[in-house]
């Protein structure tokens, strides 16, 4: 299932002008009189919407008050231009606040750009004439904009027999406003952006597909495919691979289901050799979660469609690496099982002996995410990666702890502080956790080398459980980091800034601006 693509492109003439079915300007909203100088509830018009005041006579401001405009974030308010400017719609777009002598942070940017787009479904051409400084912080800026934008064009094609008259198609074409068009530092941007939120609507896509479409074998072929056609090396591992190779997690989880477990490489290998270094990602693909035989309640199970977040992220974003071509070489990593109860599903008690020799206790199938991962990460670090990034919709625990935007991120602390770095730059924020020794020893098995949960099923730091756990399966002189994404991976709620409902594509920015930091400082 694809979605239709939004194209985006620059330009530089005069706003007013633009023969587009509406035009999307920025309106801060103002909170005191003392801080503005001006009444208070007042908006004031962000800057690139000069032109459009000026054809309104300097009614602009007033006729979006009475409008019930407050430059709230997120808010849009459509009028019609009635002749004063070529396009017959303007769409203002609520920044919030204005921020003191700066431009809008570019996430406000980026949800801005998104939440106008998708208000502006059914328009064919829009352009965004939003604030952007033109200074060092300019790249930033119109990143933001230009993959706000292309996000917020977004829509899943979905599976409904009956055309719906009453949705409207996304926005066809994007026009954004820049001082030069013709600049290359922005033009490089909207090339980046184009592949990196090509990469995000693929593993949204992938999310979003019905679990009973996205099989291991199905999703493994899927990825395989446009892996191919980006020119990536791809290798697929299927059950009797997997068992000649002795992925015993990969296969312990895979067992109960009659779709049979798959490990998916893909390879990017830069001209030249690159700088040297080897970046590893590897993403959780459980197509569907039931939890196995320590089944999971009815209730909210049919969002384990998205148990492959991971997995997707990973593999969209190797395509973006094709296309994007960094100087360091990145090797994905995706191990894809489905986790059902049946007559030959792997049990609690059940002792697996893994990928990497060691032997594990389960003691609840439901904690299978961490089975297949630690033998991704033991592959990974036997193929001799320097850094690996691993993301996974890994706990419930992560949700409690952190909430439904911000990633769970634990592993080497340096490479901790650059996951958290690369989500701040993205708007996919993460907070590194600690791996306490406790929580180690609480892992201690009876019989086997460790057990996959807390021995005594105590749910106390269960997101860190996981953490630790994956630790045990990292070479000691590799550098890791481990993104438990089990809340921003899927937004169960109405469609937000450029999020939209389902599969989020996080962290696929995360772990593109990772990558290129490697490139770039090793
Ligand atoms: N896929 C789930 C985690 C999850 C929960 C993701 C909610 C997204 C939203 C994972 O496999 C799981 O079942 N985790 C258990 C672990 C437990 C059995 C140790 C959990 O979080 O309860
Ligand atoms: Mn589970
Ligand atoms: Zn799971």
């Amino acid at each position: 299932m694809t979605s239709p693509r939004t194209t985006l492109s620059l330009v530089d003439t005069d706003p007013a002008e633009l023969a587009v079915d509406a035009i999307v300007i920025g309106v801060h909203s103002q909170t005191t009189e003392q801080e503005s100088g001006s009444p208070a509830g007042a908006l004031l018009l962000a800057s690139g919407a000069e032109s459009i005041a000026a054809a309104f006579d300097g009614k602009l401001t007033e006729t979006l008050a009475l409008l019930g405009a407050t430059g709230g974030p997120g808010e849009v308010i459509k009028l019609a231009t009635l002749g004063t400017i070529t396009a017959p719609v303007v769409a203002a777009v609520g920044l919030g606040p204005e921020p003191s002598g700066a431009a809008p942070a570019p996430e406000t940017l980026r949800r801005a750009a998104g939440a106008a787009v998708r208000a502006l479904a059914g328009a064919a051409r829009v352009a965004l004439a939003l604030p952007l400084p033109d200074d060092a912080d300019a790249p930033a800026a119109l990143r933001a904009v230009t993959e706000g934008a292309l996000l917020g064009g977004y829509r899943f094609a979905g599976y409904k027999t009956k055309p719906q008259p009453a949705r409207r198609a996304p926005v066809a074409e994007v026009l954004v406003a820049v001082p030069d068009a013709a600049d290359a530092t922005a033009q490089a941007e909207v090339t980046r952006a184009q592949a990196v939120a090509g990469a995000v609507r693929t593993s949204r896509d992938w999310v979003n597909t019905a679990p009973n479409e996205l099989r291991p074998p199905s999703f493994a072929d899927a990825v395989a495919t446009a892996a191919r056609e980006a020119g990536l090396g791809v290798e697929v591992l299927d059950e009797a691979a997997l068992a000649a190779g002795g992925y015993g997690g990969i296969l312990a989880v895979g067992q109960g289901s009659e779709a049979p477990p798959r490990l998916v490489k893909l390879t990017y290998t830069p001209e030249g050799g690159g700088n040297g270094k080897r970046v590893a990602l590897v993403g959780k693909g459980i197509t569907f979660d039931t939890g196995g035989i320590s089944i999971k309640p009815a209730q909210g199970m049919w969002e384990m469609k998205s148990d492959m977040a991971g997995a997707a992220a990973v593999g969209a974003a190797m395509l973006a690496v094709a296309a994007l071509k960094p100087s360091v070489a990145v090797t994905g990593y995706l191990p894809m099982a489905e986790n059902m109860p049946s007559g030959t599903s792997y049990r609690p008690g059940d002792v697996i002996t893994m990928y990497s020799g060691k032997r594990v206790e389960v003691l609840n199938t439901d904690a299978e995410g961490r089975m297949i991962l630690a033998d991704g990460i033991a592959r990974a670090c036997e193929d001799g990666a320097d850094y690996l990034f691993e993301t996974s919709t890994l706990t419930g625990g992560q949700v409690i702890a952190l909430g439904k935007r911000i990633a769970g991120v634990m592993g080497t602390p340096e490479l901790c502080e650059r996951v958290r770095a690369a989500g701040d730059a993205t708007g996919e924020p993460a907070w590194p956790m600690p791996l306490p020794d406790d929580v180690r020893k609480g892992m201690d098995s009876d019989v086997a080398d460790i057990s996959q949960v807390n021995a005594g099923m105590d749910r106390a730091g269960h997101m860190l459980q996981g953490g630790v756990f994956l630790r045990e399966f990292v070479t000691d002189d590799v550098a890791w980091a481990h993104i438990d994404i089990a809340g921003p991976g899927y937004h169960s709620g109405e469609a937000t800034g450029y999020w939209t409902k389902g599969g989020t594509g996080v962290p696929v920015r995360t772990l593109l601006h990772l990558v290129d930091d490697v490139a770039a400082n090793g």
